[in-house]
């Protein structure tokens, strides 16, 4: 079976793929709320820390495992640590794959009505109007079965790649979807620039305000991180078994974080450049996108096209992640069970499009985790985001540490790397220090998450900040 493991057709194409996966709501939806509301450029340096500190060791570490065992996560796991208990770190990986995919296809099946909705000219009647718009997406989103439909046509999407493999469909897709997504993002954000007062926009995501940013903001940008670059569930891992040996590890993760921090600065230059110079309320957060965004696009000139390419790079962005995650599962079953990728993704792809259907109904009249006073799509979205994600990172940090050892990561590491100007040992120690950061800042977060939980008492108010 091994001989016949797929393989990315190029280097470009493996970055893309993994950038693509990178690149998704994350990028588009949450990071130009965030930042705009935590301090703007201060903000962004804050996350740009933490994308280096955190982010980049556990990138790392996940591509050489990946790379070394030529497996997915539990079989990797598995075969690093002489089939120890290390594989349930593998295992998380999957669950939450399962987890997060159930939520993301419904908000992928959202992504995808409102690209239509923006085509048929159905923003028109929202124009200025942010509450007649934000109760038809309420009413869009509740529904039972519009949403539904929409999400089971995305999940369609995401299997019908998958189905055709990592060199035809993940890697194929991406080299597609990838440039046009950074193509209309460039256009839009040439578009908002040119509105009178765009500029403004401008300032509200960039300009420094260390006033507004404080500790929970801190946390915020940690975990954002380790979320946007799709860590701690063995996506990375399993992109990095399809690698052959010739590759630098180290630029291709730095050309993946390059990438996917570019394109959520561009994602935020645009809609807060428009946002500023139709003069709508640039603090409306989460419902940014779906409720404020159309009711401003029929007032720019050409407003039915830019609201169309931007609902569709937003899908784009959701389908490049989707199958990421996807394929997590996929290459499980093909891995450890001998399953046909067929089999694999038409069955699992449609377990997962199944929950989803209950995450959706959640949203509306039947949620059937009401006794915990939570709408089910909350329920997983919370469950892995704030912890099912930060414990699979911390334990891949840890392993490393502990198990893997850091020695044979970097000589992983270095092969692809045709001259080293360290000192070995020095990149050791240093590799050390930045995988015990970021386990110990990760584990933080997870107590803090905890705490708040169990207490509703975070370690800030503690703290007394
Ligand atoms: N990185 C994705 C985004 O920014 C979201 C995400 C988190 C993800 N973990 C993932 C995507 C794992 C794919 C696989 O939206």
């Amino acid at each position: 079976m091994k001989n016949s493991r797929e393989q990315w057709g190029s280097r470009l194409g493996f970055i893309l793929a993994a950038s693509g996966s990178a690149v998704g709501l994350g990028n588009i939806w949450k990071y130009p709320h965030m930042a705009g509301q935590n301090g703007g450029a201060a903000f962004t340096v804050v996350y740009l820390l933490c994308i280096l500190i955190v982010g980049l060791p556990i990138l790392l570490g996940e591509l050489a495992i990946g790379r070394k065992t030529q497996l997915s996560p539990v079989g990797a796991f598995n075969k690093l640590s002489n089939l120890s208990n290390w594989k349930w770190v593998g295992f998380l990986g999957v669950a939450s794959a399962f987890v997060i995919l159930s939520f993301y296809g419904v908000v992928g099946g959202w992504t995808l009505k409102y690209t239509l909705f923006a085509l048929s000219g159905g923003f028109d009647s929202l124009s200025g109007s942010p509450d007649l718009s934000g109760q038809i997406f309420s009413e869009f989103i509740g529904s039972s079965l519009q949403p539904i439909f929409w999400q089971l046509i995305f999940m369609s999407f995401c299997m019908g790649i998958i189905i055709k493999g990592v060199k035809s469909g993940i890697e194929g897709g991406a080299k597609i979807m990838m440039p046009l997504i950074l193509i209309i993002l460039g256009l839009l954000v040439f578009k908002g620039l040119s509105l009178e007062g765009g500029k403004k926009g401008l300032e509200f995501l960039f300009k420094p305000k260390f006033s507004d940013l404080n500790p929970s903001s801190i946390v915020m940008a940690l975990g954002h991180a380790f979320f946007t670059l799709s860590l701690g569930m063995g996506t990375m891992i399993t992109y990095g078994s399809y690698l052959d040996e010739k590759q630098n590890l180290f630029t291709s993760a730095i050309w993946i974080i390059l990438l996917d921090t570019f394109i959520a600065m561009l994602a935020g230059t645009a809609i807060f450049t428009i946002v500023f110079a139709m003069g709508a309320d640039p603090s409306a957060g989460a419902g940014l996108i779906f409720v404020v965004l159309p009711t401003i696009f029929p007032q720019i000139g050409g407003g039915a096209v830019w609201g169309t390419l931007f609902f569709f790079i937003l899908f784009m962005a959701a389908l490049t992640s989707a199958i990421s995650i996807l394929e997590v599962i996929t290459a499980y079953f093909i891995d450890e069970k001998g399953w046909s990728r067929n089999k694999a993704t038409l069955l699992f792809g449609g377990i997962i499009s199944l929950v989803g259907v209950f995450c959706s109904l959640s949203l509306g009249e039947f949620n059937i985790t009401a006794l915990l006073n939570i709408s089910f799509f909350d329920f997983l979205d919370e469950l892995s985001s704030k912890y099912m994600l930060p414990i699979g990172g911390a334990l891949t940090a840890l392993f490393i540490l502990s198990k893997w050892s850091v020695k044979t990561f970097l000589v992983e590491l270095l092969i692809g790397i045709k001259e080293l100007k360290i000192e070995k040992s020095l990149l050791i120690s240093i590799l050390q220090i930045l995988l015990i950061v970021s386990s110990l800042v990760v584990g933080l977060i997870i107590i803090n998450e905890l705490f708040d939980l169990l207490f509703n008492q975070s370690l800030q108010k503690m703290a007394g900040f």
